[in-house]
């Protein structure tokens, strides 16, 4: 399966999935990284890796003209899932048609609680016990779409939004392979909002 990784930053979960595939454990190629700001500290490692990279700048665009460069820039590369990876921009519809089931993001936080932005902050204000990080289909909505994997993260006294951001991060890099490993191997079924996950053959 081939992979197409869209980031706006860091790009430490791209890596996490790059070392996935490096160690055998995700059986699926990177075809292309897209990041929509030049200096993307995430193009870095993927220029450390030989890792097919490609800025394509959103600023100043309307959604649906970047989306049509994005989509086309997908297809050059026969990308067949997407994966956002701290991508900053709401998709419009016309990519969500264009890969039907197969556009992925990760969130941390226990989606639907604390979308959008800062969600660690949201929820280390909220001062929730238990928050998180999941892995959902994108639909044209923020951080919506049905969801496939979510991990637990306690919230601990005297934690900072650093601290916090550390923990659920481990678990980020940990879920956002396991869940395209579903996808790679056939094993997901989405019925309204209800993702199954068969058994292992
Ligand atoms: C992650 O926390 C991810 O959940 C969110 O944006 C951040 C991206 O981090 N969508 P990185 O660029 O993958 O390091």
């Amino acid at each position: 399966m081939r992979l197409g990784i869209l980031i706006s930053g860091r790009g430490s979960n791209f890596e996490a999935i790059a070392n996935s595939i490096a160690r055998g454990k995700l059986d699926a190629e990177i075809a292309i990284v897209i990041s929509n700001r030049a200096n993307a500290p995430g193009l870095d490692i993927a220029r450390e890796r030989g890792i097919p990279m490609r800025v394509i700048a959103s600023a100043g665009l309307e959604r649906e003209a970047y989306d049509k460069l994005l989509i086309d820039e997908l297809r050059t590369h026969e990308v067949d899932l997407v994966c956002l990876a701290g991508f900053m921009r709401l998709l419009s519809a016309n990519v969500i048609r264009a890969f039907p089931n197969r556009v992925l993001n990760i969130h941390p936080s226990l989606l639907p609680a604390f979308a959008g932005l800062d969600s660690q902050r949201q929820a280390l204000e909220y001062g929730v016990r238990i928050t998180g990080c999941t892995v959902h289909f994108v639909d044209e909505f923020l951080d919506s779409g049905p969801i496939i994997i979510q991990s637990a993260v306690p919230v601990l006294d005297g934690d900072t939004v650093e601290s916090l951001s550390a923990r659920i991060l481990v678990q980020e890099h940990l879920i956002y392979s396991k869940a395209i490993g579903y996808i790679v191997d056939g094993r997901i079924t989405v019925e309204g909002r209800r993702v199954s996950i068969r058994e292992e053959d």
